[in-house]
């Protein structure tokens, strides 16, 4: 499977030619076009106009991915007015195993050109892209909760974020015996990559990362206002096996008080336990800090445990956090592992037609097998429901409150939901 040549999809190149726009793959290789793109990337998302240096890096990081456009012909800049890329990137499911998912990111269409039905044309134009290419589903992070259920994705994993008072707490977990120190992104960096592909293969949501996306949760990117501020603390085990890292800010935010600093964690990995508790423990007991602030952590952190004052780390926020959309219901469902046996038929509505259909699903000894069937349904459901459940988390239940899943709604949410809720803890 070649993702990067597979010819821009017909339909959308047709419903984009018919208002006067140009859909095209960009040659990443060619710097000048490249820039554009990446320029119309950051203005889409309102960050700062790429310095030289941060454009070279983005160049040597993003070329890898299948990098496209839509461009009017009439605008001088030549610069495209619509963006979107995507790669496969292996998705953690449940039961530990990896399936295949095309990854989204970078949609942005220039505000000049918005509501024509450019990001239409370019969410179509991937998702029949990835359906061509075989691959079972696709899945992307979100700016804003409104925009993708359209196109079949539902929320499947969800991130908390916290703030810990660490003037209140006090430390409440295990002893460990391992070893913290500090470090430098350039020097850990590739000891870091190996953390994180165990962190990221341990918890379905997770995906394998590409190294940019690695490399910014060790330490900061080019163009970082904060990059002089950040710290980077590992932890290896008694035995000297690294096992996690924290890279995190140091912010000073009452000024008249250098007692009162606030710690910005940019990411806290964790391939065990006591990786995690370590790590913990370092944040809450730093001094001259009284607040410890932290995003994208599973809604099962285990903070309340870890503080003598569970009021004193408080959950400031709840998302929905990776989206998902089943393109190919067998390949899917039979990618993952189940907790209980059962067997179900499903009705699953697609209004791009891509994944509907009836399905029996039949798990035994917790794995699957799916077959179209002509037989009555047990549940009915649109596509974007069915990849609100697919990772495990638990939503079965409101989805059916809520009057989108029709039928036995118990029998769907015993089979597919899971004892340890999904999780992704990075952005994409
Ligand atoms: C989100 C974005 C890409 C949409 O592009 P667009 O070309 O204007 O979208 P379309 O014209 O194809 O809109 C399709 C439908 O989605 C709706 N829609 C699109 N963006 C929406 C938004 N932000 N909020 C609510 N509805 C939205 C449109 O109203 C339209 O609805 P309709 O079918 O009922 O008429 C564009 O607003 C944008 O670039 N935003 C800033 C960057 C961003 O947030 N990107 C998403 C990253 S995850």
């Amino acid at each position: 499977m070649d993702f990067l040549t597979q010819p821009i999809d017909p339909t959308s190149e047709r419903d984009l030619a018919a208002g006067g726009l140009r859909l095209t793959l960009v040659d990443t290789s060619d710097a000048a076009a490249f820039d554009g793109w990446i320029r119309a990337d950051f203005r889409g998302f309102h960050s700062g106009r790429p310095k030289d240096d941060v454009l070279e890096e983005a160049r040597g990081y993003l070329a890898g991915r299948r990098t496209t456009g839509v461009y009017d012909d009439a605008i001088p800049s030549g610069e495209p007015v619509g963006t979107v890329n995507s790669w496969v990137a292996p998705l953690t499911v449940p039961g530990g195993g990896r399936v295949d998912a095309w990854a989204i990111s970078s949609v942005t269409v220039a505000p000049t050109h918005r509501r024509r039905r450019i990001a239409t044309a370019l969410l179509g134009g991937e998702l029949r892209t990835a359906h061509a290419l075989g691959v079972p589903l696709a899945i992307l992070t979100v700016s804003e909760s409104v925009i993708y259920g359209r196109w079949g994705f539902g929320p499947a994993t969800f991130a908390t974020a916290w703030s810990i008072d660490t003037k209140r707490v006090r430390w409440a977990g295990a002893e460990t015996t391992g070893r913290l120190s500090f470090t430098d992104a350039e020097e850990y960096r590739e000891t870091g990559g190996r953390v994180l592909d165990r962190v990221m293969a341990a918890r379905a949501g997770e995906i394998a990362l590409e190294p940019y996306l690695a490399h910014r949760l060790i330490g900061p990117l080019k163009g970082d206002p904060d990059a002089e501020k950040y710290r980077l603390v590992r932890y290896d085990s008694p035995e000297g096996e690294p096992e996690g890292f924290v890279s995190y800010t140091v912010k000073d935010d009452e000024a008249d008080d250098f007692t009162r600093h606030t710690v910005e964690v940019n990411y806290l990995a964790a391939a065990t336990d006591e990786a995690l508790t370590a790590l913990w423990r370092y944040l809450f007991e730093l001094d001259l800090v009284a607040r410890v602030k932290i995003w994208t952590r599973g809604v099962d952190e285990p903070l309340p445990a870890l503080v003598s004052d569970i009021r004193g780390a408080t959950v400031t926020d709840v998302e929905d956090h990776l989206w998902v959309r089943i393109l190919d219901v067998p390949a899917a469902l039979q990618a993952r592992s189940y907790e209980r046996d059962g067997s179900l038929v499903l009705d699953v509505a697609d209004d791009l037609g891509i994944a509907a259909g009836r399905y029996r699903i039949t798990v035994a000894d917790g794995r699957a097998e799916v077959v179209t069937t002509g037989d009555a349904a047990d549940v009915s459901l649109p596509v974007s429901a069915l990849g609100s459940v697919y990772l495990g988390h638990d939503t079965a239940r409101g989805l059916a409150v809520a009057g989108r899943i029709h039928g036995d709604v118990a029998a769907l949410d015993r089979i597919f939901r899971t004892a340890v809720p999904p999780r992704l803890s990075t952005w994409f």
